[in-house]
């Protein structure tokens, strides 16, 4: 079996208690803490910049999945590389220069993925494939926690592990929105090995550690 990989989504994070939400992520077992940057412009939405990653890095050991909604991202690639991001994942939809964006985020000696929105076709992913660490197959349209899982990316998910598996084994397959106990198991079985969640790791009433290893449970 595939080895499974929970990211949690800071963006449902209390950013008042950051460093707490982190330590308490480490020690309920998440393998990569995931970031989400947005600019107001890619996406309907702002966040935090390479200035709360920095925070981060000095708060946890674990690796920064740092998730770019923003227009030309090459711009701050080398922001967030500095700042200490361990990979930093940029939209194809994003850049007319995809290929360069991600050739600079290897220059920057960090892991490059490429996120690929619901109607984005995935035969971008036979461009650039060599140049990248982890493709992240959108589930929701950027912007927002909180959304519903669009079931059509099940299909894509298991396109995506077809290309990976014949063209590049080793990238890693990240699925990301509306990953719940109901869906976890699903986008996994589809070919993902990395789930991002947001709401359904800091949400909720049992706490972070708790809602991980139902998550988990969940998927075995
Ligand atoms: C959406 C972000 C996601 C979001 C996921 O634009 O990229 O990472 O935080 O949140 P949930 O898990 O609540 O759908
Ligand atoms: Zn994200």
């Amino acid at each position: 079996a595939r080895a499974l990989k929970l990211a949690p989504s800071l963006l449902a994070a209390d950013f008042a208690r950051l460093g707490d939400e982190l330590r308490a992520a480490e020690a309920g077992g998440a393998d990569l803490i995931h970031v989400d940057v947005m600019d107001g412009h890619f996406v309907p939405n702002l966040s935090l910049g390479p200035l709360i990653v920095e925070a981060c890095r000095r708060v946890t050991s674990l690796p920064l999945d740092v998730h770019l909604m923003i227009s030309s991202p090459e711009r701050y690639i080398g922001a967030f590389a500095e700042a200490g991001a361990d990979i930093i994942t940029v939209h194809a939809e994003a850049t007319p220069h995809l290929h360069r964006a991600l050739g600079l985020i290897r220059e920057c000696g960090v892991q490059a993925g490429v996120a690929l929105n619901p109607a984005t076709p995935l035969t971008v992913l036979n461009e650039v494939l060599a140049l990248v660490d982890l493709v992240l197959v959108m589930s929701v349209n950027p912007g927002f926690g909180g959304q519903t899982f669009i079931e059509g990316s099940l299909r894509r998910l298991r396109a995506a592990r077809a290309i990976i598996d014949a063209q590049r084994p080793g990238c890693l397959l990240e699925v990301d929105g509306g990953i719940n106990h109901e869906t976890a198991p699903r986008a996994y079985h589809a070919g993902a090995d990395v789930l991002v969640a947001g709401s359904a790791v800091f949400g909720g009433e049992g706490g972070v550690a708790h809602n991980l290893t139902a998550l988990r449970e969940a998927v075995q």
